[in-house]
């Protein structure tokens, strides 16, 4: 399969305490040696606990941090070593939607300017002429082009993030959290609504999300995150029929299960679970970073780091205890 996206052994650190003269700094580990690929128009979820690290991958790529290490290619070029100016050349084939509508639109703004901004050199009537046909495509009336966004609830805000990220006909966009903070009725229309346009534009997606539910239905593969580092990634069916780490087991044992007949192994985590994730992160130096809150974390996993191994066809795993194929 072509690869619209590659993210190779991407680093994020942030500093955490700052020492005398800088010694004994600690780091957080925001995104740790993560990798993974996304075809054209594929759509892969990002799953994983508040503070995983979900928003430092995809902030990463699009370089509105800078990566502390790793590689990332859009279409072969590698972005992470553009220069300024050249990463602008990428920008309108690689957006992204957040997760809330009310922060990430300019209040002084009208709809025109907010969906309009990134068009440059072109006529007011062309201007209108786009903007216009980019809002129906996301539902919203020609009508609102002078309107705020204070005028428009969540979800009509969410279509005019959506419409400005689309405008320039990206081939990835990246919706981190877009939906979490929706009624959820309203997210299922907005699923909806990109699920139609990655139809429409032949769009890839890298989902990002803590709601499992929304990540099964819109995603063809899931990669879940823990600790800065990808754990697990399947097509999403095979992940969600058959996971295989632990702790993807105990994320999809955490959402309820409608039929009373599937019953699934529910597992207890042990360790630091109510402590958060920066008391786990700092702690562990060695093995691997699930170990602690792992009910079946053997020596080795506290002393050896597991590397990530095939277990299946598009299945691999970093976990001592799976087989590897
Ligand atoms: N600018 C920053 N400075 C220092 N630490 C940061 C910064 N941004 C993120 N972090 C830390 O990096 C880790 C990963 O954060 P991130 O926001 O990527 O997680 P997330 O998976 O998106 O979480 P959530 O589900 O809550 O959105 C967290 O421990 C966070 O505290
Ligand atoms: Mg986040």
């Amino acid at each position: 399969m072509a690869k619209l996206l590659e993210v190779k052994d991407l680093k994020k650190y942030f500093p955490v305490r700052s020492a005398p003269l800088g010694f004994g700094r600690k780091w957080v580990k925001a995104v740790d040696r993560v990798s993974f690929t996304i075809a054209p128009g594929e759509t892969l979820g990002l799953v994983g606990e508040s503070g995983c690290g979900k928003t430092t991958v995809g902030r990463s790529i699009l370089r509105l941090i800078e990566p502390t290490g790793g590689k990332v290619f859009f279409k072969g070029t590698d972005i992470t070593s553009l220069a300024g100016k050249k990463v602008r050349l990428f920008r309108p084939k690689m957006q992204i939607v957040f997760q809330d509508p009310y922060s990430s639109l300019n209040p002084r703004m009208v709809v025109l300017d907010l969906v309009g901004e990134g068009l440059h050199g072109v006529s007011l009537q062309k201007k209108k002429d786009l903007v216009v046909g980019v809002l129906e495509r996301v539902g919203l009336s020609p009508e609102i082009l002078y309107h705020y966004p204070h005028e428009f609830s969540g979800g009509q805000r969410q279509r005019i993030a959506i419409a400005r990220a689309i405008l320039l006909q990206p081939e990835l966009l990246i919706c981190d959290e877009a939906v979490s903070a929706l009624d959820v009725s309203i997210q299922a229309q907005i699923i909806n609504l990109l699920i139609k346009l990655r139809q429409e534009m032949k769009m890839a997606y890298l989902f990002i999300s803590h709601d499992l539910a929304v990540v099964k239905h819109i995603s063809h593969r899931v990669a879940v995150m823990y600790l800065g580092q990808i754990m697990e990634v399947a097509p999403t069916k095979r992940l969600f029929a058959n996971p295989l780490h632990p702790y993807t087991k105990f994320l999809l044992a955490a959402v309820p299960v409608p039929d009373p007949e599937c019953k699934r192994e529910r597992l207890v985590l042990s360790g630091e679970a109510q402590m958060g994730a920066d008391f786990a992160r700092t702690r562990v130096d060695e093995g691997c970073c699930f170990a602690p809150r792992c009910p079946y974390a053997e020596d080795r996993c506290r002393r050896e780091e597991p590397p990530l191994v095939t277990a299946g066809k598009g299945h691999q795993v970093k976990c001592f205890l799976v087989k590897s194929k």
